[in-house]
């Protein structure tokens, strides 16, 4: 079998992507999808990760509601990219999927600890509270799993503030208790997210399919385009498709390894990932920063999974 992923995610146009490239890339194995509230409300986002799945026909991997707040702080959403849905753009059918009875914290740690040591890789793509609280719930979790690949952060700048990135702002005691634990991260912050521009070639090669799969990633592009070019972007960043992508083929992207920390009492820096490049703070490397993207090789993954997920079922007999 493959890669064995648990996507956490607050679905939010890329996160739809990454659920259609971790439950279809052949290289992955979709244990599970957890939700938290991040680009829209908990409600909102659960029911997209389960209307992504009627889409795109994923059954079977159970998909559990999570935090509807971060730890300790007020709920930020971020309706101004992904629309009063959390998903604009697409039509979206009523959910066929279930919705899993467990927490997203006691799915997590009975998904891992169900699987063999150092095989399951937990990739985050929200606001990292469900992360956290799996980790108080269970602390022998982070010596079981394989790793995690988040989407968040950035070494340079941020997109909520000019010191944080979304993820890590809505909960950065979430994220500061992630980077503290003993586990190995991989950060796919904006600095490589921002190379991931789902452009007019990327788009033209999806609308090819010509399946109903692709037609719905294309209403969700044309709605994720207008939401960027509003900011002066050429095309949307897909940021947590390079999440997921890093865990199925880690060659898409180039690391380099730091010592990553989350400021949470800056009075104009909260939310920032402080990333220790060259030991000026003295302290242990805990992660591997993703710098860049070889782009062609993660549209590839990306058009095949769809491709692969919007193939009719055989007929039947
Ligand atoms: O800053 C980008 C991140 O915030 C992405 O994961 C996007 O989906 C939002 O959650
Ligand atoms: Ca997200």
């Amino acid at each position: 079998m493959g890669e064995k992923i648990l996507l956490d995610c607050d679905p939010g146009h890329d996160d739809a992507l990454a659920i259609l490239l971790a439950a279809g890339d052949p290289r992955s194995e979709l244990l599970a999808i957890t939700t938290v509230a991040g680009n829209q409300t908990i409600d909102k986002v659960t029911h997209n990760a389960r209307a992504v799945c009627t889409v795109a026909g994923v059954s079977g991997v159970p998909i559990a509601r999570g935090a509807a707040a971060p730890l300790v702080r007020e709920a930020i959403i971020a309706p101004d990219y992904h629309g009063e849905s959390g998903l604009d753009g697409p039509a979206l059918p009523e959910p066929t999927v279930p919705l899993d009875p467990r927490a997203a914290a006691e799915l997590i740690v009975e998904t891992v600890l169900a699987h063999e040591p150092g095989t399951v890789t937990l990739v985050p793509t929200g606001p990292l509270t469900n992360i956290a609280l799996a980790l108080a719930l269970e602390p022998r979790l982070a010596e079981r799993v394989k790793g995690v690949s988040l989407m968040g952060g950035s070494y340079t700048r941020g997109n909520r503030t000019p010191a944080a990135e979304f993820n890590i702002l809505a909960d950065p005691e979430a994220a500061a208790a992630v980077f503290a634990a003993d586990w190995p991260v991989t950060m796919v912050g904006l600095d490589l997210t921002h190379q991931a521009l789902a452009d007019d070639a990327f788009r033209g090669r999806v609308r090819e399919l010509g399946t109903p799969l692709a037609g719905f990633v294309e209403d969700l592009l044309g709605f994720f385009t207008t939401a960027y070019a509003r900011r002066g972007f050429p095309a949307p960043a897909v940021h947590d498709l390079c999440a997921v992508a890093a865990v199925l083929d880690p060659g898409v992207l180039t690391y380099r390894e730091a010592f990553v920390t989350v400021e949470l009492a800056g009075r104009w820096t909260t939310g920032m990932t402080v990333t220790d490049f060259d030991g000026l703070l003295g302290r242990p490397v805990n992660t591997r920063v993703a710098v860049s993207l070889d782009r062609d090789r993660l549209w590839d993954m990306a058009v095949a999974a769809i491709a692969r997920l919007g193939r009719p079922a055989p007929a039947a007999g």
